[in-house]
């Protein structure tokens, strides 16, 4: 949503303001680890630090300029995974890892030494025939499958680690330097690298601890297909970012979102998978703060060793795909799967992250969305018309109007008299309703849930300890703060069926706005240097907000039912792991038949990053599509994991009976369709569920593939 929206007149604008958001030159540690060029890294790893532990090995690596070291730890994974994880060897103090996702600790496997010397460390998986080669100097990891180099680290040298310092005596705000003519140029350049503060607009970051930053390249040998890192509006089939910008992971609320572009917009999932005809292999950057991704794929020679005459190597060109993570903090962890195939590369992810959920049957089946259906009249209406047509449909869903002034949890007490009563219609029907619960409660002393999260200091707090306060649809509003267990806990408790008046064993839950959206913040998000449970500043849990108000939901929703049914779920951010907790949907896409197009790929990209179950609102959100387009999305949607119709508060009403009967024939004939494939969907689901297989896939040949 666009923070002007409010003010503005009806008048409808279907494109993004791009100023609104960054583009990588307007983000510090991407200025700063650019001015790194690839080449030789500056690291050397000690190979007398070597120790070899039960689960891992460890050594220590030096930075040739700083002196600075850091501490390398290797797991082998069962199932051919390798765990890489770099951090501090002394920081001044812990540095944020992602807690949550991963489902459990991963069963390690014994890793052995097989050779070192001159430089060289040869590590073996006891019983498999995988190696790591490690060099000294300058510091690299090959990861060897019998006998082929598949993957190797650090090839480009871009390993890249901001040590923590203490802060700079004296430092300014930039509004006192501005006052201070005596400030010299060195010190307005290192503003500019925004070690210890950022401007991006009028907006001012300050980093309470200073630059943290990490990055660092992968080889991907003989691979020029790479795909993954939802989520943008692009191709599936990544590109090149050589002269564009580098793929953005960064959670954010973007209103009519361009498509083919790099952009961050609502969800992130930072696994990348690489495709050649022979194997697959992933990348999981488990890195839950601000993350940029650049993309070079080039033709490299090869040596190929050949047995005659027996000291002549044959020389062939092969491709290879560089791939170089960025993050704004944390530390590096990243897990190097090894597939062979595509589905070996599916069930190591979920076995890091879990697979899907398994949906509630009826979630499969039409859902008819719209902002708003108006009040209980409009509800029943709307929910004959379906009967009257002919046309199947399982869930009708609210939006925010139907609180009580954005007061989630609430009903309008005008439009919405007998909540109860209009669930209990529907269920006669075994019919169901969904409503919206955005993350944001409205500061009002007067609204329970506002004042009982206050005195228990269940906010996000600012810099200076005071609840976060952001605008948001009710206007003033603070942010519970889900990374904290206690207030999940909590807040799951607020969907019992005593808590949440007016609920019943039918409703369900949207959990939209959870990137989070602050209107008035830059890039429409909240500030980085707000600061969450266990003193952790947003920056470095940003990417996890709404991963972390969908699993509270439906842990909430499992609660009300006494552990006994499957909740329902849709949230519009995610991250690695959200599909344990239910749906996805693509956000504010447009009424146009290039988002109809987009939203193949997307979706595809969405599902081969773990989450199956994943949809686009039907016709587009924005705007009003012309008959044919909204007869053609249904088409489309009908064979989409999650099929939902939705629309606008100022688009036109488009119930699937308002075009014609010709129209309503064939749409009706589309859902119909999506009924009668419902067996097989939902056994597509269950194998999801057990074998995280993708239900909604292409075909992986290796061929060249858009
Ligand atoms: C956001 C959502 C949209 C919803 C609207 C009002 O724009 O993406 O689906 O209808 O908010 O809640």
């Amino acid at each position: 949503m666009e923070p002007a929206k409010e003010e503005e007149s009806s008048v409808q604008d279907e494109a993004v303001d791009k100023s609104n958001f960054k583009n990588c030159n307007h983000i510090a540690f991407y200025r700063r680890q650019k001015l790194l060029h690839p080449g030789k890294s500056l690291y050397q790893a000690l190979l007398d630090s070597v120790t070899l532990c039960n689960d891992s090995v460890k050594l220590q690596i030096i930075n040739e300029e700083n002196k600075v070291p850091l501490l390398v730890e290797i797991y082998a994974i069962e199932g051919n995974i390798f765990r890489l994880k770099i951090n501090e060897v002394a920081p001044l103090k812990s540095r944020y890892e992602v807690p949550d996702v991963l489902i459990k600790e991963p069963t390690t496997q014994r890793l052995s030494i097989a050779q070192k010397e001159a430089g060289i460390l040869v590590l073996t998986c006891v019983g498999e025939d995988r190696k790591l080669h490690i060099t000294a100097n300058p510091f690299q990891i090959e990861l060897e499958s019998k006998g082929e180099t598949i993957l190797s680290v650090n090839t480009s040298g871009m390993l890249y680690f901001e040590h923590l310092q203490p802060p700079p005596q004296n430092s300014k705000t930039t509004a006192q330097k501005k006052e201070d003519t005596s400030i010299d140029s060195s010190q307005e350049n290192q503003e500019d690298l925004g070690l210890w503060q950022e401007e991006f607009g009028s907006f001012l970051d300050i980093k309470a601890n200073g630059p943290t930053s990490i990055g660092l390249d992968f080889s991907l040998h003989g691979c020029e297909h790479v795909y993954g890192i939802p989520e943008h509006a692009e191709t599936l089939l990544l590109k090149n970012t050589s002269d564009d910008d580098a793929y953005r992971l960064f959670n954010l609320d973007v209103y009519g979102h361009k498509i083919y572009d790099k952009m961050g917009i609502y969800g992130s999932v930072p696994f990348l998978l690489a495709h050649k005809p022979d194997r697959t292999s992933g990348i999981f950057w488990l890195n839950s703060s601000e993350t940029l991704v650049e993309i070079n794929t080039k033709a490299v020679m090869e040596h190929v060793p050949s047995r005659s005459p027996p000291d002549i190597t044959k020389r062939r060109v092969v491709p290879q795909t560089d791939v170089h993570w960025m993050s704004e903090s944390g530390i590096i962890d990243v897990f190097l799967l090894m597939g062979p195939t595509p589905f070996d590369i599916f069930k190591q992810y979920a076995q890091l992250t879990g697979t899907q959920a398994l949906p509630p049957l009826f979630s499969l089946g039409y859902h008819q969305c719209r902002w708003n259906y108006e009040d209980e009249q409009d509800i029943k209406a709307v929910d004959a018309g379906f009967d009257e047509h002919d046309i199947p449909y399982d869930v009708i869903w609210l939006d925010i109007e139907h609180t009580e002034g954005k007061m989630y949890f609430t009903w309008d007490k005008k439009k919405f008299q007998h909540p109860e009563r209009m669930q209990e219609l529907l269920k006669r029907k075994k019919r169901k309703l969904v409503v919206i619960i955005d993350p944001h409660i409205k500061v009002d002393p007067m609204y329970t849930l506002y004042s009982e999260a206050k005195k228990k200091g269940y906010f996000v707090k600012d810099r200076k300890g005071q609840d976060f306060e952001g605008i948001c649809w009710p206007g003033s509003s603070s942010y519970l703060d889900f990374t904290n267990p206690e207030v999940r806990e909590w807040y799951a408790d607020q969907f019992s069926f005593k808590s949440y008046k007016g609920s019943t064993d039918i409703l369900f839950v949207w959990n939209d706005m959870n990137e989070p959206s602050v209107f008035k913040g830059a890039e429409l998000t909240m500030q980085r240097d707000a600061v969450h449970h266990g003193n952790w500043e947003h920056r470095e849990v940003h990417n996890l907000y709404g991963f972390y108000q969908q699993m509270a939901t439906a842990e909430g929703l499992i609660k009300r039912s006494g552990g006994q049914n499957r909740p329902f779920v849709l949230t519009r951010s995610f991250f690695a792991g959200s599909q344990k907790y239910g749906a996805v949907w693509t956000g504010d896409n447009v009424a146009e038949w290039s988002y109809l197009k987009i939203s193949i790929p997307m979706l595809l990209t969405i599902s081969i990053a773990g989450i199956s179950f994943c949809g686009a609102d039907v016709g587009g959100f924005i705007g009003d599509p012309e008959p044919e387009l909204l007869v053609r999305w249904y088409q489309a949607g009908a064979y989409q994991p999650f099929f939902r119709g939705h629309a606008n508060i100022e688009s036109k009403r488009r119930e699937p009976w308002l075009f014609g009967d010709e129209n309503t024939q064939i749409i009706r004939e589309a859902i119909r369709e999506r009924y009668t494939l419902l067996p097989y969907l939902y056994s597509l689901f269950y194998r999801a569920h057990t074998t995280a297989e993708p239900v909604m896939r292409k075909r992986f040949t290796g061929a060249s593939s858009h």
